[in-house]
């Protein structure tokens, strides 16, 4: 019994972050790896690291210095960063469709005249994702940046050796701002967690 009553406050604390999905079963998709692709702007070589919840049903990128600047005194090449990363996700054997989800966050401080935005396009070679990409994220106000991104995925995994499969995300931060000689301001992702919810897999396509 000592076991159950310690259980719930942890499922509840889960809820009431995201939805989990409720569903998950053993063999489902799981996201095992992240690395960035190449030493892009955002996420310089040694900025950038992964990290799996416990159970393993979300993988969180951790990113040390993805933040987009404008201000007095700050550089134009601030203004925009961009970071790509490959994404692997464990699929079971089979005919797999689900959402993958996306949820970047950041504290921010963006000042009232701007946007700060993200941009993202995403694939999976070796299956599809047929609504294509999801729209850019507007951020205009407040300091705690969340979003959500749901990605509709389908995937036919026919053996073991197929199973792990690349999802790619090339993702790009801005600031918009109407000023030519603009305040300060923050947009930047800290965090993102990555997972695959809604699943229902099938032997056959
Ligand atoms: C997928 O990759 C992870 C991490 O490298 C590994 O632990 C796992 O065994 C791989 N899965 C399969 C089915 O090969």
């Amino acid at each position: 019994m000592k076991l159950f009553t310690l259980a719930l406050p942890a499922l509840a604390a889960a809820a009431s972050i995201q939805p989990l999905q409720s569903r998950q079963v053993a063999g489902g998709p799981r996201v095992v790896y992240a690395a960035q692709l190449g030493n892009p702007n955002g996420c310089p070589a040694g900025t950038f690291s992964f990290a799996l919840s416990e159970g393993g049903l979300i993988g969180t990128i951790i990113f040390d210095a993805y933040n987009a600047l404008v201000g007095p005194g700050i550089s134009t090449g601030e203004r925009e960063k961009q970071c790509d990363f490959d994404v692997t996700i464990e699929f079971p054997i089979g005919c797999t469709t689900g959402n993958i989800i996306v949820h970047p966050r950041g504290d921010n401080f963006i000042a009232n005249t701007d946007t700060g935005v993200y941009s993202a396009s995403y694939t999976l070679p070796k299956g599809q994702l047929p609504a294509g990409n999801p729209p850019n994220i507007q951020y205009r106000s407040g300091q705690n940046f969340a979003a959500f991104q749901s990605i509709p995925a389908s995937i036919n995994i026919r053996n073991q050796n197929e199973r792990n499969t690349t999802f790619t995300a090339r993702t790009r931060i801005f600031l918009e701002t109407p000023l030519s000689n603009p305040q300060y301001s923050e947009f930047s992702i800290q965090n993102m967690d990555i997972y695959v919810r809604d699943v229902v897999t099938t032997p056959t396509c």
